[in-house]
């Protein structure tokens, strides 16, 4: 079977195989039912065989190469390596793939090996990282049978842990208990799997965390929810568990990384408490599960109605304030037609004296809903003056009704972030690690606005404690940025029912839910993706959510809320007397001065005479 050519200065080995071994590979690959790609590299067999398995598989579908990797990753999935142990190359095949980290999830392996022939203590094969997420079959073949092996390390510097899959003997059996590979790798075998916990509120968590006794679950609640189903994670995978805590969740800063996702990146954490996904962490973590729930906003109090615009010009569209003021002028001007018309027929002292001066006024006191001591004393006077009454008792009853639903209504005028920086109302954070980061790492003006505004330049930043930052927001006119849960525990304990009802939150950093990191190419990862999933199907997370946190505070009984009337609500009243007063200060001082411009004419004209 075995032939070796030796050519000038190359020495080449040559293994003769038959075709029981290429039916072996072939049907190895029908049996795993996914596209695959095989890559042989180094391998050492007879061109005519070589093709031979290249024709067969072909047929079956499957590419071949025997050149390295495909530039894209995308079908990383595809790859199947196939190696040879009799063949002298295989060992450096081997070590190229320890040092590219061949063996991870999601490439397969293929070893081929005679039985009895290797010493399993000194074999490259059992120095290569072939972790918990690789997928490594030795085919053993003896005498007509192909006996198969999976290989695997529980743990870096674990022993290798070996599991039967199947022998072929011209029939392919499939000894596997399960076809999943993460079914069947559940068993860590104690190996410490460390979860990084980030403490941002108080550093008592960290003794309420480990108890799990729910204490305190104003400080740090979502970040004790995913310890908890951390800890279920590792009962499920049998792995010890064991805790770091840091104080920063981790951001970039001048390249240099910190916190929870350096704990990561240095490897001294497996897994972290769950947080938001901003593409810059992506390069040091992959996201898994959401755990908790990880919302931060401004939340904010509307301002009321009467803050944000003139609500006695609200209930009517402006057509109607230009055609309510069209129908006084033109009643100004007919009422003053048919009384200069009664001046000729009769005078009497509460008679219209048929000027405009006197007609404005009756019109004036009708608008105003006042009566008037002068009317007029004929038909057509007054079918206008009724005509005149009747119309505007209508509007009068309409804008009523309409101001006193106004006043109660809160605005509903902030709903977006640009509204929320073109609004007057003070912005802060919350004073913890995270309100440092979070705010600033935006280019467009409305983030650099609403930014410059928390932190002023060459200013103390507005960053108030939550108990602090929430009793201004029960005051009014503020917009708190935090995550909202632990504000909403505050305003649950703090508010009244009636504050709660135009409570809005306001997104700053266009958040996705928070997730849960892990190493980027961790080997455990593909095992914490299932069991968190497991988690959340079994409602567990579910559970906890409703045990920990509070949601979004409801208010009811919104109708019977009572709203009293401030100076606030007034204003555009206030104002409009303001000017009517300075208005007849002017008249008055114009009467003076054309009063005594006239009576200095009538005293030159008597000189003269
Ligand atoms: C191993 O890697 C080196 C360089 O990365 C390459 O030159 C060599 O051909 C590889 N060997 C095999 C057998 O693939
Ligand atoms: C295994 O390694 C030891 C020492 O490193 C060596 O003496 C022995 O010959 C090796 N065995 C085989 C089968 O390579
Ligand atoms: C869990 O791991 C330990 C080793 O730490 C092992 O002895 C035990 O058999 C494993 N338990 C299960 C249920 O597999
Ligand atoms: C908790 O303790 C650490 C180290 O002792 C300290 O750096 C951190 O600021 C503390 N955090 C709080 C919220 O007190």
């Amino acid at each position: 079977m075995r032939s070796v050519l030796v050519f000038m200065i190359i020495i080449k080995v040559v293994i003769g195989k038959d075709d029981f071994t290429i039916n072996f590979i072939k049907s190895f690959i029908e049996n795993e039912r996914k596209p695959t790609h095989l890559i042989y590299n180094g391998l050492c067999w007879e061109k005519k065989m070589e093709l031979n398995l290249v024709n067969e598989l072909f047929k079956y579908g499957v590419r071949c190469s025997s050149s390295n990797l495909p530039r894209s990753t995308n079908q990383d999935h595809d790859l199947m390596f196939l190696v040879d142990l009799d063949c002298p190359d295989s060992e450096e095949v081997l070590r190229n793939a320890s040092s590219n980290n061949l063996f991870r999830f999601p490439f397969r392996w293929l070893v081929l090996s005679k039985a009895g022939l290797m010493d399993h203590r000194n074999a490259t094969l059992w120095k290569c990282p072939v972790l918990i997420s690789s997928d490594l079959v030795l085919a053993e073949e003896n005498e007509k049978e192909f006996v198969l092996t999976e290989l695997y390390r529980s743990s870096p510097d674990g022993p290798m842990l070996s599991s039967p899959r199947g022998k072929y003997n011209g029939a392919f059996l499939d000894s596997r208990p399960h076809r999943e590979l993460f079914r069947r790798r559940r068993d860590l075998m104690g190996h410490a799997l460390v979860m990084a916990n980030v403490i941002q509120d108080s550093n008592s968590t960290k003794e309420h965390l480990l108890k799990e006794d729910r204490l305190e679950l104003q400080n740090d609640a979502a970040v004790k929810i995913c310890w908890i189903a951390a800890r279920h994670a590792f009962e499920m995978l049998n792995a010890t568990r064991r805790h770091i805590f840091s104080y920063r969740w981790g951001y970039k800063v001048n390249g240099e990384w910190s916190g929870m996702i350096q704990d990561i990146k240095s490897n001294r954490a497996d897994l972290a408490t769950n947080c938001v996904l901003y593409s810059e962490r992506l390069d040091v973590v992959t996201f898994t599960d959401m755990v908790a729930p990880l919302r931060m906003r401004f939340v904010f109090r509307q301002p009321p109605l009467a803050y944000v615009s003139n609500i006695f010009s609200l209930p009517f569209s402006s057509n109607v304030w230009v055609a309510i003021a069209v129908c006084t002028a033109a009643s100004t001007l007919t009422l003053c037609l048919t009384s200069h018309w009664e001046t000729k027929v009769e005078k009497n002292p509460t008679q219209l004296d048929g000027s405009i001066s006197d007609a404005l006024l009756l019109t004036l006191s009708a608008v105003a809903q006042q009566g008037c001591f002068v009317e007029p004393k004929r038909a057509p006077g007054r079918i206008l003056e009724w005509f005149l009454f009747t119309a505007l008792m209508a509007l009068y009853a309409a804008y009523s009704a309409n101001i006193v639903v106004l006043l109660q209504a809160p605005s509903n005028s902030i709903k977006s972030l640009s509204q929320l920086a073109a609004s007057k109302i003070t912005l802060a954070a919350n004073d913890v690690d995270y309100s440092r980061f979070v705010l600033s790492p935006y280019k467009d003006p409305t983030h650099v606005h609403i930014y410059r505004r928390i932190m002023p330049e060459g200013e103390k930043p507005n960053f108030y404690h939550i108990h602090e930052g929430v009793e201004k927001i029960r005051q009014g006119l503020f917009a708190y940025h935090s995550i909202v849960e632990p504000v909403y525990r505050r305003i649950e304990e703090t508010f009244l029912e009636q504050e709660k009802c135009d409570l809005t939150e306001v997104d700053f950093v266009n958040g996705f839910d928070a997730f849960t990191p892990v190493k980027k190419d961790s080997p455990y990862l593909e095992m914490l993706r299932v069991v968190y999933k497991q988690i959340r199907e079994a409602g567990v997370q579910g559970a906890l959510i409703k045990r920990f946190l509070v949601p979004k505070p409801r208010c009811v009984g919104e109708m019977s809320a009572f709203t009293s009337v401030g100076l606030l609500d007034i204003q555009p009243v206030l104002v409009f007397m303001v000017y009517g007063l300075l208005l007849s200060v002017l008249i008055a001082i114009g009467e003076i001065v054309v009063h005594k411009v006239t009576k200095r004419c009538s005293i030159k004209k008597m000189r003269k005479q």
